[in-house]
């Protein structure tokens, strides 16, 4: 019998939900809608991984406030788009009304698609860019993945690196504030995080959980899903100034983010 993990996923919905509006806020002042027709803020070696999503049906997990899965729509992609927080499901409608693209946006627990999703065969299922964490349980979640995807089907993750998850900031320097190999254990977020730096504290506690690489490469494998790729890269100067708030110059030596691609 799995475990119940369902009053941890509705505490994150909440947390997400009450920081959907300042996130839709956010992303919306960085990326107007014009710009989401482009597809440029799915990273150049996203797309490539991706390949050509034309007409291709494409599952989008944990979409959030959806401009990922708007860009998704813009390379002619038929998308399926999924996030447990129903207000940025909500504000994600809206947006891709407005941008005048057709996205399938459902909210849903990824541990709990509803059948019609479970039952489709998907060309792609793609998910990325502060996913994992969220998961309290690899081995269903790579499952779910598994068996969405129609033979010879693509799954693609990108997503921040592990390593970086335990590195913190302090006087200036970089430390090592958390343990590696302490996989799959949850840490608990104090009400008044963060999302953006600038912007309002929330008052919802929120869970998230460590997965090291060689964890979410292996338990992914263990699905029969085949592992083309796994690709490593440096933080970039906009990650940096996110994740060490621009305290420390040398970062970008550091792992930064991972790009998987795995194919059924
Ligand atoms: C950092 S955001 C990902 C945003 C994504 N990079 C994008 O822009 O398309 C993480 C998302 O995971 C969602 N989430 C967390 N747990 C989930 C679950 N069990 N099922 C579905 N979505 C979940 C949250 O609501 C949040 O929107």
């Amino acid at each position: 019998m799995d475990k119940d993990f369902s009053p941890i996923t509705q505490q994150n919905r909440r947390a997400w939900n009450e920081i959907a509006d300042v996130r839709a806020a956010r992303w919306a002042e960085k990326l107007p809608t014009d710009e989401l027709r482009t597809a440029e803020n799915l990273p150049s070696e996203v797309r490539a991984a991706l390949g050509d999503v034309s007409a291709k049906r494409v599952l989008h997990l944990q979409c959030a406030t959806g401009e990922e899965s708007i860009a998704l729509a813009a390379l002619g992609a038929r998308v399926t788009a999924v996030d447990i927080a129903d207000r940025q499901i909500e504000l994600a409608r809206q947006r891709a009304v407005d941008a005048g693209l057709d996205v399938a946006f459902v909210a849903a627990d990824v541990y709990a698609l509803p059948s019609h999703l479970q039952a489709t065969n998907f060309d792609v299922v793609y998910t990325g860019g502060g996913v994992m964490t969220w998961l309290p349980d690899l081995v269903r979640w790579a499952k779910i993945v598994e068996r969405a995807l129609a033979p010879g089907g693509r799954f693609v993750l990108v997503d921040e690196h592990p390593v970086a998850q335990t590195l913190s900031v302090e006087d200036g320097r970089i430390v090592m504030s958390d343990d590696y190999f302490q996989c799959g254990r949850v840490v608990e977020g104090e009400p008044g995080w963060t999302h953006f730096n600038d912007r309002g504290q929330a008052t919802e506690p929120k869970y998230e959980f460590v997965w090291g690489l060689g964890e979410v490469v292996t338990t992914i494998a263990a699905t029969g899903l085949v592992i083309e790729r796994l690709n490593e890269y440096p933080t970039s100067v906009e990650d940096q100034e996110w994740r060490y708030r621009g305290a420390v110059a040398n970062a970008i030596g550091l792992p930064g983010m991972f790009l998987l691609v795995a194919r059924k």
